[in-house]
């Protein structure tokens, strides 16, 4: 074990930081939209469980993986079973952050950009038709486009460089606390509207007529996407912790703020959509055209707008690093680069590759090209790593835990203290066969093999 690695300064900061991570635009953007998409409330339950019985125990695996290790994706399985094709998951992890950055720090981009158009009130007074005209004006122009794509970037940089005390577990610490507090605010503001009660309907009394096969991947990428795993990004996380701390203690916070901030955000979203009885067009737009036009309209509008994408753009921000971290750290162990000159290279890199998905709102061959019903950049880069990496890694990074590990080192990992001899069993038979098997069959049956 290498001692001179960075390491959280406390086991709070960590908790945060990894709650950072894990919540995001995944919970605010990604989460309600599926939901939308998906009929509401089947979709939610079938998240949640697919949160206890695949995710938890998963984020426990990637947490166990790292600490036990101290490296990154691609060094700890090297470390953990030398000689072995067992790297290749972490190879696949740090592509797959590669990948999810780059399209994901264009969203994120947006909530920048709206924020500063909310604060000048550029919003007030109007129609959810001209709000979606902007939004399509908007994300078809290229050069705004690139430009807050990069502005994303060189925020997420600018903390990551700092290290994991300095830069991470600071910011974190500064911009969750807000971000708990501006969505409480929110959300009690939606539920006191008229269409709060049917809101709360439509997202929690579900019908067995929903159930359908591509809603249960869907849910269960959302788990992965949402909890941050399959990649790596906990191993990372994990990896800076000192032996005191209790993983699963830890893992159990991780994952309870993290389902809490899903449900406060469709609880924020849903109930003021029924009041107004508008039906979202493009679900995918919800947060930048339906929902401005609904908040400027509420008491204190305007500065309800520029707080909420203000969320956003913080959810965002604490996951963005967590992405870029995952490259810095390989690049810092495996190539035995600076944390300065792995920051700038991938950061830049990641930025390039960014700029198809960024250019792929606005016609032209990045918005035609078609993978597997996947049409244009953006959406395959979105697909492709939710619904195929994050289960695939996911599904090694179970099985590597379950099976792989050595003897006994899950146990020393998991077990500080007498007491939490029964939860070792449950969490290996949960490693070994349940997500396994729950992940194989539900990515089998989505891609019709099943
Ligand atoms: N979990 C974040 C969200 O919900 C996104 C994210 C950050 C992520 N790091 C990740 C997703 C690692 C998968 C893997 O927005």
């Amino acid at each position: 074990m290498t001692n001179d690695r960075e390491r959280w300064g406390t086991r709070l900061g960590f908790v945060l930081a990894a709650a950072g991570s894990a919540v995001g635009l995944g919970n605010l953007w990604r989460f309600p939209y599926l939901t939308w998409e998906n009929g509401g409330a089947t979709f939610v339950m079938v998240y949640l469980l697919s949160v206890a019985v695949v995710g938890l125990p998963i984020l426990v695996a990637e947490l166990v993986i790292g600490r036990r290790s101290q490296r990154n994706p691609v060094g700890a399985f090297r470390l953990l079973k030398p000689a072995t094709p067992w790297f290749l998951v972490g190879v696949l992890g740090v592509i797959a952050g590669f990948v999810i950055l780059s399209y994901y720090s264009v969203v994120a981009g947006w909530t920048l950009h709206y924020a500063l158009r909310a604060a000048t009130g550029a919003f007030v007074h109007h129609t959810p038709q001209e709000m979606a005209d902007r939004f399509a004006e908007f994300v078809s122009d290229p050069g705004e486009q690139i430009l807050w794509h990069a502005a994303f970037m060189l925020l997420t940089m600018g903390i990551v460089v700092g290290g994991i005390r300095g830069g991470i577990e600071r910011a974190t610490g500064l911009l969750m606390p807000l971000l708990f507090l501006i969505l409480l605010v929110l959300a009690g503001l939606s539920l006191a509207s008229p269409g709060a009660l049917e809101g709360l309907r439509f997202l929690f009394r579900p019908s067995l007529g929903d159930l359908s096969g591509e809603l249960v991947l869907a849910a269960l990428g959302q788990s992965f996407f949402s909890l941050s795993l399959g990649m790596g990004a906990m191993i990372v996380y994990g990896s800076y912790l000192s032996q005191e701390t209790n993983l699963t203690t830890s893992a159990i916070q991780v994952s309870i703020l993290d389902t809490l901030v899903a449900l406060l955000a469709v609880l924020m979203i849903f109930p003021v959509i029924f009041t107004h009885a508008i039906t979202p067009t493009e679900s995918a737009g919800i947060l930048f055209t339906t929902l401005p036009v609904i908040l400027t309209d509420l008491p204190g509008g305007q500065i309800v707008t520029v707080l909420f994408f203000l969320l956003l753009a913080f959810a965002a921000l604490t996951s963005t690093i967590s992405l870029l971290e995952v490259t810095v750290s390989w690049a810092i162990d495996q190539r035995g680069w600076s944390r300065r000159k792995s920051t700038l290279l991938l950061g830049t890199t990641i930025w390039v590759l960014g700029i198809f998905s960024a250019l792929s709102f606005g016609g032209g061959w990045l918005a035609e090209v078609t993978v597997l019903g996947m049409r244009g950049v953006f959406d395959i880069m979105n697909g492709i790593s939710s619904n195929v990496f994050l289960p695939v890694g996911g599904f090694f990074i179970a099985l590597f835990a379950g099976w792989a590990l050595t003897r006994g080192a899950a146990e020393e990992e998991l077990s500080p203290a007498t007491g939490w001899s029964t939860w070792v069993s449950v969490w290996k038979v949960l490693v070994r066969f349940v997500a396994p098997i729950v992940v194989a069959l539900v990515f089998l049956a989505a891609i019709g093999l099943l």
